[in-house]
């Protein structure tokens, strides 16, 4: 008789935040779908627009896109795009496609995510044209390497695996050819919030130790200790999510201390509020016509509790530590 795998509390936590990645996509989705920013190929992870989103929550996905892309162009612009971006947790994000149509690809694009997420991409790219075209455009061989769990092409490469488990990562990450001694940019967007401090600052860790030039790039809650915090922790946990690394989002200190204590020269950090205020006001203005926000409190609340934090490294002297707002 076959073995039967129980299935644990670890399996139904590790597919809560699986969950986490549709609950993106589809903000992101109804967000591009009002103008609040462009993008043309979520439509091809997420078909159906669905229900109508709350405009401060469209307004908060677009601070954190805008505010992560603002950080992400510079350091293209920065390495003249002779550099590597790895984005832990990448879900169904579409930058590649985004930094092909702009002509500001890096040398090799990485995007890592549980072998089932990942699966779920490649499935949408090899059956869609206007996401296979692109990454056909930029490999020079007839086929690229695919399976259920990976893809592997001359400038973007999927790979399946647990950000918790370093030596697997990094195998995988070295079988596609990373290169340490490129200029590399990894992201994490509300993907470390789900490891234990300990986990996350071991891959905060490693990506310092390996890599002399770069930058990490990280959103996620901040200001986890007040009572709206503890809103969004009992609303996730309702769900069986939880935030094994909330311990890091109690302020803009603990977030950088975690990468200053594994290895990283330097650390900023803005609550999202403050990005807000920062980002271009032309666009903000544009942005802030398209719905009409009655309760100008709650957006508040939601852009104070989210964060970016961003950490360089700069052996090469390339001038990274000086990107910001
Ligand atoms: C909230 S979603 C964000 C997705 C994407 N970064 C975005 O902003 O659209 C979190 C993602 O992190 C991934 N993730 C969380 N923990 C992970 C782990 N230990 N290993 C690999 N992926 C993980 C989840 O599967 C999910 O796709």
């Amino acid at each position: 008789m076959a073995s039967q795998v129980p299935f644990t509390d670890s399996d139904t936590a590790d597919e809560a935040v699986r969950t986490t990645c549709d609950d993106a996509s589809i903000c992101k989705r109804f967000a591009t779908s009002k103008n609040y920013w462009t993008d043309p190929y979520i439509q091809y992870f997420v078909r159906q627009i669905g229900e109508r989103k709350a405009p401060e929550i469209s307004r908060g996905y677009y601070a954190r896109v805008q505010g992560v892309n603002h950080l992400l162009d510079a350091f293209l612009k920065k390495t003249k795009c002779d550099c590597q971006v790895v984005n832990f947790g990448a879900g169904l994000d579409t930058t590649f496609w985004r930094l092909k149509t702009e002509n500001t690809l890096p040398k090799k694009y990485f995007e890592v995510d549980f072998p089932m997420i990942v699966a779920r991409k490649i499935h949408h790219i090899k059956t869609k044209p206007p996401l296979s075209k692109p990454l056909i455009e930029t490999h020079s061989a007839d086929s690229f390497i695919l399976d259920g769990h990976s893809l592997d092409s001359d400038r973007y490469c999927i790979i399946g695996a647990d950000l918790r488990d370093i030596p697997s990562l990094e195998e995988k990450l070295k079988r596609f050819q990373i290169n340490t001694e490129l200029p590399t940019l990894f992201v994490s967007e509300c993907v470390l919030v789900y490891m234990t401090p300990e986990q996350s600052s071991k891959l905060v860790h490693w990506a310092a130790k390996n890599f002399h030039t770069a930058m990490f790039i990280n959103y996620e809650q901040v200001n986890m200790a007040d009572r709206f915090g503890q809103v969004m922790i009992e609303n996730l946990q309702r769900r069986q999510c939880n935030l094994a690394g909330v311990d890091v989002c109690q302020s803009l200190d603990s977030q950088k201390d975690r990468f200053l204590l594994n290895g990283w020269e330097s650390a900023n950090a803005l609550d999202m509020m403050a990005v807000y205020s920062l980002l271009p006001q032309d666009d903000i203005n544009r942005m802030e016509r398209l719905e009409f926000l009655d309760e100008k409190e709650l957006l508040q609340q939601l852009l104070q509790h989210y964060s970016i934090c961003w950490a360089v490294k700069d052996a090469l002297n390339l001038g990274i530590s000086q990107i910001g707002f």
